[in-house]
């Protein structure tokens, strides 16, 4: 039988909560890098791979049938497809550089798909605290909550006046691209913030503390669950596969969606000719 949304977001809310414990724990010793992954710059330190295996083993715990696809995971192989139908999309700590040098600016992320499709998400702030949780209803309709208060986007203004999220990507041609699209793109909006988190960035579109963010090069466990809560709030996004596989996220207020969008494209941040329909 097809899970029930609530249920699914129950657990995920429930671990997201658990593992920020451990994040925040872990936060207040010595944090070191573990590892590097993709590239130098892209980090794995203990506490994201233990607070995975502390996510991985709460949620096979009560349903074990699952499937898994964890940051950390799935460059080791370890993702796990699971026979029920649901699959659980995780970023332990989302904003790892940022865990590292003590900014407080990281989250755990934890989405479940069913069918495909990802029927409920929670993001925690870790430093703050605070959690954004929503679920979709198999009649498509969804519902997000910001510390269990509705949350909804702010209404976009002129592309001047919108202040705008981005990330830059591991990888050391697409952080040229990015840079070379940001010259053109900056003087098109209020401002560009990279704040380190795409987590976290995407859950301040959905309560209206930012009016939009993009990047490409993004992970799905980056952005699965946040999505979900841009999109209860009232934000239109997208992941196009672009250039190598790598997604290019935009997440904005449903009205205004398609001018940030071609402002982007016009920019640079993703050649053209990769996207379908421009
Ligand atoms: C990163 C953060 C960052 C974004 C990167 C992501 P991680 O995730 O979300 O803001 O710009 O593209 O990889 O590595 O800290 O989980």
């Amino acid at each position: 039988p097809a899970p029930k949304p609530g249920d699914l977001l129950a657990l995920a809310v429930t671990t997201a909560r658990a593992a920020a414990d451990l994040v925040r724990e872990r936060a207040a010793g010595v944090v070191e890098v573990a590892a590097t992954k993709s590239t130098a710059t892209d980090v794995v330190t203990e506490a994201d791979r233990d607070t995975e295996a502390l996510i991985r083993r709460l949620i096979s715990e009560q349903r074990p049938d699952d499937g898994f696809f964890g940051e950390e995971g799935a460059s080791d192989g370890e993702t796990t497809a699971g026979t029920s139908g649901v699959r659980w999309i995780v970023d332990p700590i989302d904003g790892t550089v940022n865990f590292l040098y003590g900014l407080p600016r990281y989250a755990v992320s934890i989405a479940a798909e069913y069918a495909g499709e990802v029927v409920a998400g929670a993001v925690v702030d870790v430093p703050a605290g605070t959690l954004y949780a929503a679920f979709r209803q198999p009649d498509g309709s969804a519902a997000a909550v910001k510390d269990g208060e509705p949350v909804a986007v702010r209404q976009p203004a002129d592309l001047s006046q919108r202040l705008i999220a981005t990330g830059f990507s591991y990888d050391a041609s697409l952080r040229r691209i990015q840079a070379e699209a940001l010259v053109r793109f900056i003087p098109v909006v209020r401002d560009v913030r990279r704040i380190g988190s795409a987590a976290l960035d995407i859950c301040s579109v959905a309560d209206g503390s930012l009016d939009g963010y993009l990047e490409e090069g993004l992970h799905l466990w980056d952005h699965a669950a946040a999505c979900l809560v841009a999109e209860a709030a009232g934000a239109r996004w997208e992941a196009t596969t672009g250039v190598g596989g790598r997604r290019f996220v935009v997440v904005a207020p449903d009205h205004g969606y398609d001018e940030l969008r071609k402002a982007a494209v016009q920019a640079g941040f993703l050649p053209v000719d990769s996207l379908p329909g421009v």
